[in-house]
């Protein structure tokens, strides 16, 4: 057990530090203190010397954080942790290398690829590894984690796909997901359908704000007032949601009669609203699954 780096000994590598790499990366940097990380550096790989330059700009800062160009292999080496982050397209191109497969034997492996499967990853890995040596002495340990962009202000959803890593792991995955926001374990099977369904509540979210403020306008409400009112009734609906109250309870105790709130539902029915939601989140679902 001496090899084992003792907790907040960690050094994590992020290969492929794009857009959700990068929401990862700074939403743990918000809202993790030093004393509390468990990690005590990062690495950020990045294709290009212009992606560089950006992290360069935005981590520059921080000693913890390394940024490396087109060097995986390095990266992957010297980190016990090593976070996929690169296009889903990707996985041979990075993954089905001895050297590299070799440098992720026995590491934490934590895969953010949309519709990959773990079991894809594995083989990849083995069959890689394979080349070099035919025994393998470690195993390999891949969980698949979906964060979403309310990473960068500790808002995520983190969808943790079951797995069978050992508690230390596990319980590694859990708080460093957990610092950027909530976490949701779900069956690895349901993943991309998870993640289709997350991706466009944010996308009716925002549609719903953008309309509901062009209606408030047009009736005379000033823009900044129609937007405040929106994103506030937003978050009060979700808030009391979150904290217990019954969907059908919340929609009792709106519907008075001759209320307007009643008359909106109404409207909203007569524009076959609720069956255009659902049925978008069904397409979501079929082109997330159909991705790869
Ligand atoms: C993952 O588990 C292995 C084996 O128990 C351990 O050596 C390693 O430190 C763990 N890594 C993390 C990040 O928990
Ligand atoms: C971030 O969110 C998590 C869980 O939602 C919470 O436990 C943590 O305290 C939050 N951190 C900050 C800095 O707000």
């Amino acid at each position: 057990m001496d090899s084992k780096p003792p907790e907040g000994n960690h050094v994590l590598a992020v290969l492929g530090c794009g857009f959700m790499g990068t929401a990862l990366l700074k939403g743990i940097f918000v809202s993790t203190s030093n004393a509390e990380s468990r990690v005590k550096r990062y690495i950020a790989c990045v294709r290009t010397e212009k992606s560089r330059e950006r992290l360069q700009t935005l981590f520059g800062a921080t000693e913890a954080v390394e940024v490396l160009c087109d060097d995986n292999i390095r990266a992957a080496k010297e980190a016990d942790v090593v976070i996929l982050g690169f296009q889903p397209t990707d996985v041979k191109a990075i993954l089905d290398d001895s050297s590299m497969a070799c440098a992720l034997h026995g590491k934490l492996v934590i895969s953010m690829l949309a519709g990959v499967s773990s079991a894809a990853i594995y083989q990849v890995l083995e069959t890689a590894s394979r080349r070099q040596s035919n025994s393998l002495e470690e195993k390999f340990r891949v969980v698949r984690v979906m964060p979403s962009i309310g990473a960068q202000i500790n808002k995520s959803v983190s969808l943790i796909a079951e797995h069978d890593l050992d508690d230390e792991n596990a319980t590694f995955v859990e708080w460093l997901f957990g610092s950027i926001g909530a976490i949701q374990k779900i069956q690895e099977a349901l993943m991309d359908a998870a993640v289709a369904a997350s991706a466009t509540t944010h996308a009716l979210v925002v549609t719903s704000i953008d309309a509901l403020v062009d209606g408030s306008v047009s009736r005379g409400i000033p823009r900044a007032v129609a937007l405040r009112i929106a994103i506030e009734c937003m978050l009060s609906a979700s808030s009391m949601l979150s904290k217990g109250t019954e969907l059908a309870e919340l929609k009792d105790s709106m519907s008075v009669p001759r209320g307007i709130t009643t008359e909106a539902w109404i409207h909203l029915d007569q524009g076959h609203v609720r069956p255009a939601i659902s049925q978008t989140v069904r397409q979501a679902v079929d082109y997330a699954e159909g991705m790869n």
